[in-house]
This record gives structure tokens, sequence and C-alpha cells, in this order.
């Protein structure tokens, strides 16, 4: 999987990328990661890469013909048109299904805006995926391409160790991972579940199962829905919810009794 970042600031891809699990996979060369920087192929004097949106408005917007010859570069260089993302807020967000899928490409062109964002004819012109992390604004596309590639990378065969993939692979059925322990066994006067020290496997892996489930219901329970569960763990879920509303409506009557 070769990554190509379109970006003003290719020292913050490259510090972010070469660094712990994609650091090591770029050494063994299944990963590549190459920073283009947009600046090298503005064509004035003085490397100036942004100008004033026509109709007014405040800030500056990145000219087009600089993006696009930073993105011919990278054509010229791989000898196909890839796949083109731009992130911004204004795009699909993006899911582990997203990764998953993205992460069967030879070639990716990640496209990072700053200022108030990138005349829209360079973006009509070559961006084939508009992606957003999330709805909150950054300053700039950075960030989001580095956890953009980070999740891909991990999609990626032989980027995880054959530990590290079996560790995280929860995520993938909608449930969020049990809690995990280490040495000591009593830390602040907290024990580890009893379960785990048992060494009865079944009972174990009963006790994450039930963990998981527990944790996406209080956490995430819009992911529980997407989850497959067999009908004696819908039930376990129906009786933890009653007896959450039984608590919740009690606590209530006990603040109007006392506000009384
Ligand atoms: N650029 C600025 N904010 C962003 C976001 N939330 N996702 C992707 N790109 C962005």
């Amino acid at each position: 999987m070769n990554f190509h970042v379109l970006t003003l600031f290719p020292e913050m891809i490259e510090s972010g990328m070469y660094t712990s699990i994609t650091g090591r996979a770029i050494q063994a060369g299944i990963l590549s990661v190459e920073a283009v920087n947009i600046r090298d192929y503005a064509y004035n004097r003085h490397q100036k890469v942004d100008d004033y949106t026509y109709g007014g408005g405040a800030g500056m917007l990145m000219q087009a013909e600089p993006v696009y010859l930073a993105y011919e570069s990278v054509v010229e260089k791989i000898g196909h048109r890839p796949r083109v993302v731009y992130l911004t807020p204004q795009g699909q967000v993006f899911r582990q299904e997203m990764a998953r899928e993205m992460a069967k490409e030879e070639d990716i062109v990640f496209l990072c805006g700053h200022y108030e964002g990138i005349d829209e004819r360079v973006l009509e012109e070559i961006v084939t995926d508009y992606v957003s992390i999330g709805d909150y604004v950054l300053t700039g596309g950075e960030l989001p391409a580095m956890v953009m590639m980070d999740s891909i990378s991990r999609m990626v065969p032989g980027v995880l160790s054959n530990q590290e993939s079996a560790q995280t692979e929860s995520f993938s059925e909608n449930l969020l991972e049990y809690p995990q322990y280490s040495r000591p066994e009593v830390w602040h006067g907290r024990r580890v579940p009893e379960v785990l020290m048992s060494g009865h496997h079944a009972n174990i892996e009963a006790w994450r199962r039930e963990q998981s489930i527990l944790r996406t219901a209080v956490r995430r329970p819009e992911l529980l829905k997407k989850a497959n569960l067999t009908n004696k763990e819908w039930n376990m879920v129906r009786q933890w919810k009653k007896k959450w509303k039984e608590e919740s409506d009690a606590s209530d009557k006990g603040e109007k009794d006392e506000n009384s």
C-alpha cells in the first residue's frame, strides 16, 4: 500500500507516520508514505499557494494549479490515476468499513487543505472521495489524513503482528472490547476479576463476551443494534435496561422528594 499525501506540512506527515507500527511497516516495505509539498509546485517566486476568494469574504483559498501539479507529479510517478481523498468536514464520515475497503487499493492520494479551503475547480477535477473524520472542524487535513492512514494500514496484511490483530478484531462485530488487566493482582485496592484468575477458558470467554456487550450497551448503545447477539444475549440486555430504568426512576423520585 502506497500513501501519497499532498500537503503544505510534509514534516508533520513524516514525523507522524514514520513512528510506531506504521513506521515498522514502512521499514519492512509493506507500506510507503510519500509527503508531497504543494509549495514546491507554486509557480511564483515567493512560493505563495493561496489567494483571496472571488466574491469577497474572509480568509484565503489554496489555488488550483499548485495542487494540480503536485497531484500530477504523483500520477506521473505511479503511472495511473489513483483514488484521491480530500479531507473535509463536508465529507462522508470515516468508519471501520471504509478503512477495510480502502486497504485494498494499491495507491491512495490524500489531499490536505488549509486556510479556508481549496479552489473548487481542482477538487472537481481530481477528487474521488470527500471524507470527514467526525463532526468537528480542524485547522487542516493532515491529522485526518494520518487518522485514515493509521486505520487503513491496520487492515493491510502483514502490518499488524498476529498478536496485535487477534486482539483488536472485535470492533468489526459492532461490539466494544472487554476490559483487560495485567499485574499486580491488586492495585489501589482494586482486584482483578476472579474469573480471569481461574484458568477456566470457557468461563473466561463467556465473561469477556458479556463484558463486551455490557460495555457497548452502556457506552455506545447505537452500535449494539447492529451487533449479532443470540436470543439469550438480547434477553440479558433487556434485563439490564429494565434494571437501569428502575434505578434511574428511583433516583429521579429521590431528587423530587428532596426538593419538595
Ligand atoms: N478538515 C478540517 N476538519 C476536518 C474533519 N473533521 N475531517 C476531515 N477533514 C477536516
